[in-house]
């Protein structure tokens, strides 16, 4: 596809991860903590010469697009279309009127949506509509930040969706529509859902009386992934970026509130607990989460569940005590300082100990027992010591037993965990490699699981070395032998210099391997290793030599009897012996 090609020649990738996590530089490269997965130690490096950045731990390889498409889950149009624009190149290529003159984009139809919402909550008819926000004491700012809108008319947005001619099948099966003429939240006041990027992939719509359902949301779809859209953290990232601390409440209302108060950096939950594609993205701006859950028992069980994804994954949480029931909103509205809430938050175990406490009866040993079990079953998923010790002591003061018998109790509890948690694991590793062997559609994804096989490293030094000639000095077969062997496309391209595009994106990943692992290698040595390949590539192609032309032999017959010292013969010619 020219015009990726065109926007990678133009876009750094170290621009790119800069606006994510601060890099730091290691000789020619730059390194960090990879931002996909959790490590200690920085295995992700970017090469500014190879326009590539590469995790050594995960194995996986990125460029401008698929690195801006996996951290910011967008698809790959999306990610041309950003890049694009920033690159300065023209979109008016096949691609974008293919997607788009078909009235089949997603994206424009949402954002169109979004626009006509908004502009009807402003209209002297929906006056009452409007007035329901601001009786809220929501600010005219504050909806025009989050786009708020209203549905006036149960068929007016599908008219002017077919206006900008958008395809009458497309229109119904967006989600926005129940049928031809019902719109879905006629009548509701309109919450557009982002992505991180500010693009409206959904809607979440509100009554204005105490009618049932309260929230109308819509579908999940090719571009709304429900398990990973935070609401409003489109708006919260650069806050969030800047303080490391997030603040994550319930729902629409709480996130737009809180805002409003100034504390910007808020996200919201809403169809779904706090996820680990969730966490995935917060970790990246933030250091510290702050949950500002409902205070009802919803609240306090999804505030259980946040903390179970939430442990282990190097980030601080505390937990928001909303006095009386209330929710953010309500709290804020009845004049009341949200931001002095964060001193008295509680540690996770504090938050244990507190709920327990309502739960079981303290004046109790049964009681008492009980909730040292329940605290136990969370310490025990915890990783580091540290903490583990740390939590035991917390409970031995409040509840004054002593470390001895806590310690003892910690480690039956764990090793009855630790036993399933390995049946899980062998489970896990069923499915994961199951998923592995199933075909991925995007070339850019496929070549992310790309580790360097041996034709493939060959290839690399060919490419990185100019080895060309000493290969094919002591090559003794042929390409068109190659094909007999599995990996061996990128070798046979880089020999007959019918490299593609995704190739090149490969022998710049193994360059970078290379560059690592011969760190101030002599030339002499490097050759030496790269004889040491060939000869390991001369090993399987005579391997598979062999299986062809042995293949429905009598064994004990003459033919099979020379054809073995006519091969014992070259093997001792290759030194494969
Ligand atoms: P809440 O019932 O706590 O609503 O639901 P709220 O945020 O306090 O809203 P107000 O103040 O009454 O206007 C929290 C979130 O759960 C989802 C919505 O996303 C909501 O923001 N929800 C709630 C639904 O999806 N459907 C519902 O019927 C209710
Ligand atoms: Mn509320």
């Amino acid at each position: 596809m020219a015009i990726a090609q065109d926007i990678e020649s133009r876009i750094q990738i170290l621009d790119i991860v800069n606006r994510y996590v601060s890099t730091k530089k290691a000789g020619v490269n730059y390194k960090w903590l990879c931002p996909f997965h959790s490590e200690k130690s920085p295995s992700f490096v970017i090469s500014p010469t190879k326009n590539i950045a590469h995790c050594f731990s995960c194995g996986k390889g990125w460029w401008p697009i698929n690195f801006l498409m996996e951290i910011e889950k967008i698809d790959f149009r999306e990610a041309i279309q950003i890049l694009a624009k920033e690159a300065g190149v023209e979109m008016q290529t096949q691609f974008s009127v293919e997607q788009s003159e078909r009235g089949k984009d997603l994206y424009k139809l949402y954002k169109l949506a979004t626009e006509w919402y908004h502009q009807a909550l402003f209209l002297p008819e929906n006056s009452g509509s409007l007035a329901y926000l601001t009786d809220r004491q929501i600010s005219i700012d504050t909806i025009k930040k989050f786009q708020l809108g209203y549905s006036s008319s149960p068929r007016d947005l599908l008219f002017a969706l077919k206006n900008s001619w958008f395809l009458s099948d497309f229109i119904i099966d967006s989600g926005l529509f129940v049928s031809e003429s019902r719109d879905k939240f006629y009548g509701r006041i309109t919450f557009p859902i982002a992505n991180t990027m500010g693009h409206t992939v959904g809607f979440t719509a509100r009554v204005l009386t105490d009618a049932l359902p309260k929230y109308l949301n819509s579908p999940a779809s090719s571009i709304f992934d429900k398990s990973s859209i935070l609401y409003g953290l489109h708006l919260a990232k650069q806050s969030i970026s800047k303080t490391s601390e997030v603040f994550i409440v319930e729902g629409q209302m709480d996130t737009v509130t809180l805002h409003q108060a100034g504390i910007d950096n808020t996200v919201g939950i809403s169809w779904t607990a706090l996820t680990k594609e969730h966490i995935r993205l917060l970790r990246r701006f933030a250091k510290t989460v702050y949950l500002a859950l409902d205070s009802d028992n919803a609240g306090v069980k999804a505030t259980f569940s946040s903390i179970e994804q939430l442990l282990n994954e190097d980030i601080e949480i505390r937990i928001i005590q909303i006095p009386n029931g209330k929710d953010p909103d309500d709290y804020i509205k009845s004049g009341w300082d949200f931001l002095s809430l964060r001193s008295d938050s509680l540690s996770v175990i504090d938050f244990y100990l507190r709920e327990g406490g309502r739960e079981y009866d303290m004046a109790t040993l049964i009681g008492r027992k009980k909730l040292i079990e329940k605290c136990l079953e969370i310490i025990v998923k915890l990783s580091s010591q540290l903490e583990v010790d740390f939590y035991l002591q917390e409970i031995s003061r409040v509840l004054w037993v002593s470390m001895d018998i806590l310690y003892s109790e910690y480690k039956k509890v764990k090793r009855e965990v630790t036993q399933k948690q390995r049946e899980g694991e062998r489970d896990k590793k069923r499915t994961e490699e199951k998923e592995n062997s199933d075909e991925n559609k995007n070339p850019h994804a496929k070549s992310q699981k790309y580790a360097p096989s041996l034709p493939d490293l060959i290839a690399g030094y060919i490419y990185r070395y100019q080895f060309l000639d000493l290969f094919s000095a002591n090559f003794v077969y042929t390409v068109a032998d190659l094909t007999s062997i599995p990996d061996a496309t990128l070798l046979s391209r880089t020999l007959c210099s019918t490299l593609e595009p995704d190739d090149t994106q490969m022998l710049r990943i193994i360059d970078l391997h290379l560059e690592s692992d011969h760190i101030d290698a002599n030339p002499e040595l490097i050759e030496r290793s790269f004889r040491d390949l060939l000869r390991g590539l001369h090993v399987l192609l005579l391997t598979c030599e062999k299986n062809q032309k042995l293949i429905g032999l009598d064994p004990d017959s003459d033919e099979v009897y020379i054809l073995r010292s006519e091969f014992a013969k070259k093997e001792k010619l290759l030194w494969l012996k």
